[in-house]
């Protein structure tokens, strides 16, 4: 049976759990030879046991540009033509007393990381002709209370997916996001709603089907999607999967 990935080299950050590591399963099952990547790196090793191929494993961490730099170097010692950027971190709670260093810690984590990431990757994608799929989420496209520091990383993964698009389309390369709505995995089972939250302003944009919450996996089928030649035509774009939390 032909697979989607056979032949591609590909990084995948964030995957030592949740989407990332379902992106990391799907990805081998199609083919694909992987660089993992995580600060977690006891949740590397179960994921690379649940892999089809077994991948090169790769701690790191976002916060630390230096490190975000060296983990593409060794992601593409043999050529890279996919990047996968999923590693995230969510903190949120009533602004009054949010503190601006979390702030920071969100910026620094969820978007500039990614930049850093697609900046030194870019190189080895425009000999591949490769592609970028970022992890942006609903909290890209909307106001989210309780949520502002999160939001505004996301909002900026979706300026970096559109404007490197921009930069790079003429050269091949394609960049592309996807804007998860709830999906349950260990970030929204292990940080739960902060006191004094108004459940009202929270709800109000619940997703509409009867399941409405994602699992890893339908993320993971988008990622693959997205990263494959069935995508040719897309690029600069914001892919969301939500349950039609967005649809109104
Ligand atoms: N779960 C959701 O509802 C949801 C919705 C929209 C977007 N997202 C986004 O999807 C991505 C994956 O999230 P998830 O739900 O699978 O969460 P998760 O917590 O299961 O996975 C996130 C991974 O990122 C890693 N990580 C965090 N900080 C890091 C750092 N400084 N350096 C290296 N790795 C680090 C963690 O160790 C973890 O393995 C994130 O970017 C998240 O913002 C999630």
């Amino acid at each position: 049976m032909a697979v989607l990935f056979a032949g591609k080299k590909g990084l995948i950050t964030g995957a030592a759990s949740g989407i990332g590591r379902a992106t990391a399963i799907r990805f081998a099952a199609e083919g694909a030879e992987l660089t993992i990547a995580d600060r977690n790196l006891a949740g590397l090793e179960e994921t690379a046991a649940m892999m089809a191929r077994t991948p090169r494993v790769q701690g790191y961490d976002a916060a630390d540009y230096a490190s975000c730099r060296a983990l593409v170097d060794v992601a593409a010692a043999d050529g890279l033509d996919i990047v996968c950027n999923i590693a995230g971190l969510l903190k949120w709670g009533p602004s009054d007393s949010f503190s601006a260093e979390d702030f920071d810690l969100l910026m620094h984590v969820n978007a500039t990381s990614v930049f850093v990431i697609c900046q030194a990757a870019m190189p080895h994608l425009l000999k591949s002709r490769g592609v970028i799929v970022n992890t942006a989420s609903t909290a890209a496209l909307q106001g989210q209370p309780y949520n502002i520091a999160y939001s505004a990383s996301k909002h900026a993964v979706a300026a970096i997916t559109r404007g490197l698009a921009i930069e790079y389309a003429a050269a091949g390369v394609r960049i592309n996001a996807i804007c998860p709505g709830h999906v349950v995995t260990p970030m929204t089972q292990n940080t739960p709603p902060p006191e004094g939250v108004d459940w009202a302003l929270m709800m109000r944009n619940a997703p509409k089907l009867l399941d409405g919450s994602c699992e890893p996996e339908d993320i993971a089928e988008m990622f693959a999607f997205l990263a494959s030649d069935k995508a040719r035509k897309a690029t600069g774009a914001l892919f969301t999967v939500d349950g039609g939390q967005l649809a109104g």
